[in-house]
């Protein structure tokens, strides 16, 4: 059973005529966008997307799916996956290294939505490293800063390019594993606050709904 396909196509329920919509990057998002552009096509639907990284905008536009920017339209829906999520909706992203469009796209939506399987669902935040996004010249004073937080700071390497993961951005992302996050949103603002980082995966509050998949059917959990 393919959860992620499960969650993925099931989301495009969510979607009204006249939207427009964030589009989230990773696996599960990947079906999202997929079943969305059957949908836009088959319902002759007028339905903008707002990609969130490389991947999502070749993967729609690729699809047929129109798209547009935040400069010219607000997001109405804003779908998107996690690599883990407590239960008060606080997330870790990032495991594509597209977190900073990701937060500017699915904070800035009147509803944003998170799909995921099941494994991604946990008590408390930490076992998935938080990918912070860092300015290159900055790494060395960056990382300094994240060991003074608690932190173990790992930048995280390509695979068939030698080197480091470069962002969409063209910046450094350095994985930062801390023992149990207790307050989630403090430390956001905390690792925000240090120069030369642009974004980190802490995405503390944003979700409205999220959409889990399990093997025994797909659970929809409402922010109360
Ligand atoms: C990308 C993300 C992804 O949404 C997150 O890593 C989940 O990915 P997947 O759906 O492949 O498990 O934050 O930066």
């Amino acid at each position: 059973m393919n959860l992620k396909k499960i969650v993925g196509y099931e989301a495009v329920e969510w979607v009204k005529d006249g939207y427009v919509i964030g589009l989230g990057t990773g696996s599960t998002t990947h079906y999202f966008i997929e079943k969305l552009a059957e949908k836009i096509k088959n319902e002759e639907l007028e339905v903008l997307g707002i990609p969130t990284s490389y991947q999502s905008f070749f993967l729609a536009s690729d699809s047929g799916i129109p798209l547009t920017t935040l400069e010219e339209h607000d997001v109405d829906l804003a779908v998107d996956g996690a690599d883990e999520v407590d239960p008060l909706f606080n997330l870790i992203k990032g495991g594509g290294a597209a977190h900073t469009m990701e937060k500017i796209i699915d904070q800035s939506a009147d509803k944003f939505i998170v799909i995921v399987d099941d494994s991604k669902m946990v008590d408390v935040l930490g076992k998935f490293p938080i990918p912070v996004e860092v300015i290159p010249p900055a790494l060395r004073i960056v990382k300094e800063q994240l060991m003074n937080m608690g932190g173990q700071p790992d930048l995280r390497m390509a695979e068939r390019k030698d080197g480091p993961v470069i962002s969409d951005n063209g910046n450094f992302i350095v994985d930062v594993k801390f023992d149990g996050i207790s307050e989630p949103g403090k430390l956001e603002v905390m690792l925000n606050s240090i120069p030369g980082v642009v974004e980190n995966g802490v995405f503390a509050g944003l979700a409205d709904e999220v959409l889990v998949a399990t093997t025994h059917g797909l659970n929809i959990l409402k922010r109360v």
